[in-house]
């Protein structure tokens, strides 16, 4: 962990990123781009289909820049999704309207159906997104690319979906560990490219979206949590050692300082759950943190997200802190709150 920078970057998030208390946190929103925003519902209409819409440059770089222009965040998240890494090693995909369907992975015919995929082919036109967005932003506004982690991703492989229990993951890769670390292998190989790729067009910061990393037992999170994000941390670290990673391990409860300490990440996003009191004490000494308004608190607006804000930068705001919710902005959100929200966070904190 670097300490206070003298000169370095000027972008706020680096700043934060790099170890930096700022008076005033850096904000930005996962999933800040989406169906909350009436500008995106519009294009997303034209668009017609959800992976056209990642896939065509002018539309993905339109999108990431919509709720900047809005609100002015301090960074933007590249607009795309984790899902086109399984797509990209042959897996089909569709977004229905209960959410993504991929045809799932047998444990039996385990990873041979898919192939290693040329990631950089595939997914060219996600580089071509980065380019003209970092075109299109302010100067003091940074770039995040993303990619979900291995055992996220695998989830979705292997449950063809949304899971409630994951019984279907879970059960091979306790069954059957050496086959399903070949899967997750295969997983970490393409996200490393994916990564590569969009850091090469312009990304200034990754984020490694663990989205369920709460399902899993303590040994299962230490298999396919931590270790494979520590391989993936290292290999990108080897490669881009300036480009901070945010891991975000969501669920992960007391295991978040596992994570912190063993995985190397810059800063860790810290999911709705996490008290901000444990994440001071036990994690902020490690990593940056980030996080982590309750979604719902966004959507409800009023008094009761004020209070929750200010409390939240009283407790996080002394070290290095990234302010962001605790998981994505939901649909149904009033844009006006988050408007709100923008106001808030360019003041200095309140004391009391
Ligand atoms: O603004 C941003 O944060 C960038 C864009 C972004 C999307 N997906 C766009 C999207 C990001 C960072 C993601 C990550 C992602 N995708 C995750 C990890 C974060 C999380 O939510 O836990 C996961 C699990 C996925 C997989 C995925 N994609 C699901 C489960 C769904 C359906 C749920 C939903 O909200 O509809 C998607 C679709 C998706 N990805 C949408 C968007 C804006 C909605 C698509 C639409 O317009 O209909």
């Amino acid at each position: 962990m670097v300490g206070k920078t003298a000169g370095g970057s000027a972008k706020p998030l680096l700043r934060a990123l790099q170890g930096e208390t700022l008076e005033r946190p850096p904000w930005w929103l996962m999933r800040q781009a989406g169906r909350y925003l009436p500008e995106y519902r519009e294009l997303r209409a034209k668009a017609g289909d959800f992976i056209t819409l990642c896939l065509t440059p002018e539309l993905a770089a339109e999108v990431t820049l919509q709720p900047i222009r809005r609100f002015g965040m301090d960074a933007a998240i590249l607009f795309s999704d984790i899902l086109l890494v399984p797509r990209a090693l042959g897996q089909s995909l569709s977004f229905e309207s209960e959410g993504p369907k991929l045809q799932p992975l047998s444990e039996t015919a385990g990873i041979g159906e898919l192939n290693t995929g040329d990631i950089g082919a595939l997914l060219a036109p996600v580089g071509d997104a980065v380019r003209r967005v970092r075109a299109g932003l302010p100067d003091e506004t940074a770039l995040i690319g993303f990619a979900g982690a291995p055992w996220t991703v695998a989830t979705y492989m292997v449950e063809g979906g949304t899971s409630r229990d994951f019984h279907r993951v879970k059960a091979w890769a306790y069954r059957d560990p050496a086959g399903f670390t070949a899967l997750i292998d295969m997983i970490a190989s393409a996200t490393l490219d994916f990564l590569s790729l969009q850091i090469g067009a312009g990304v200034e910061v990754v984020q490694l979206f663990d989205s369920w990393a709460g399902a899993l037992s303590p040994d299962g999170f230490d298999r396919w949590v931590i270790a494979p994000t520590k391989q993936l941390v290292e290999a990108l670290k080897e490669r881009f050692p300036q480009v901070p990673v945010i891991g975000f391990p969501r669920g992960g409860g007391l295991l978040a300082e596992r994570y912190v300490t063993e995985t190397g990440v810059d800063a860790v996003g810290l999911d709705t759950a996490m008290p901000a009191g444990f994440a001071r004490d036990r994690l902020q000494a490690h990593a940056a943190v980030q996080g982590n308004l309750d979604p719902v608190l966004l959507l409800a607006g009023g008094a009761e997200m004020r209070r929750a804000v200010a409390e939240m930068r009283r407790t996080l705001g002394q070290g290095p802190y990234v302010f962001n919710l605790g998981h994505g902005v939901l649909p149904e959100t009033p844009p006006e709150h988050v408007a709100e929200l923008a106001r808030m966070l360019a003041e200095p904190v309140r004391a009391g």
